[in-house]
């Protein structure tokens, strides 16, 4: 069953990410202009000056807890393919595990996913999405560098969540390893070097790939052996 998105606007919200909480249903998406406290992973802050893209969307898949690495994906995925789709060279386009959207090697678009659960079930997931339209930090990249022509940011809204119902469809239809796939092909190759920080510790290594649960492998270059990391930060 296709989902039906229940879109509300805002001019300037403190974060469309608290602002979800308070419209638990599947398909709820809030919109803002402009953020006074945006926030990224691992409670960084997200600078939201108006002329990029903010909003959170809500989901009730019904499913694990277990299943939330698989959900980044998707997301990752669907986002992926809508900012090709504005590139005037997709393959511009990478994404970087767990769930950032480079251009040319830089972030353009970030994703904050976090979670309510009921005992080992989900009973929502808010997924919250910053794309950088028109401005970035000095580290970031912007989209409107490289698209020809760049729609308002309700049409861009409107690309991505189409893309995000048609992968979200098929993950709920055990398409998972299709999604995977596409995944992988808009990726880093197998064998390029990756580091992750987990917590204080440094992880060196090569990208392995991805497993069914969305976890990443890595190759630990100190001693060989496969490391599957389900949270953390990577840095290329
Ligand atoms: C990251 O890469 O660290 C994730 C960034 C997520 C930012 C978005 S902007 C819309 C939503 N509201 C927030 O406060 N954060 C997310």
């Amino acid at each position: 069953m296709s989902i039906t998105w229940y879109i509300q606007e805002f001019d300037e919200v403190e974060s469309t990410q608290d602002l979800i909480k308070q419209d638990v249903r599947d398909g709820a998406v809030v919109m803002a202009a402009s953020q006074a406290k945006g926030r990224g992973r691992h409670g960084r802050e997200w600078l939201s000056e108006s002329g990029n893209l903010y909003f959170s969307f809500c989901l009730q898949p019904q499913m694990s807890s277990q299943n939330i690495g698989q959900l980044a994906l998707v997301v990752a995925v669907a986002l992926g393919q809508a900012v090709q789709s504005l590139l005037h060279a997709p393959e511009k386009m990478q994404l970087k595990w767990p769930n950032d959207i480079l251009i040319d090697g830089k972030k353009c678009a970030g994703i904050l996913i976090e979670t309510d659960l009921l005992g080992d079930q989900i009973d929502a997931v808010y997924v919250g999405i910053g794309l950088n339209l028109r401005t970035a930090p000095p580290e970031g990249e912007v989209l409107s560098d490289y698209a020809a022509e760049l729609p308002g940011r309700a049409e861009v809204l409107q690309m991505i969540l189409a893309c995000m119902s048609e992968h979200y469809q098929a993950w709920r239809g055990g398409h998972f390893s299709e999604i995977l796939s596409l995944w992988l092909s808009m990726a880093h190759q197998k064998g390029a070097p990756v580091s992750v920080k987990l917590g204080e510790q440094l992880l060196s290594g090569s990208f392995e790939g991805v497993d069914e649960q969305g976890a990443l492998l890595i190759k630990d270059a100190a001693d060989q052996s496969i490391r599957t990391i389900t949270a953390g930060d990577v840095y290329l």
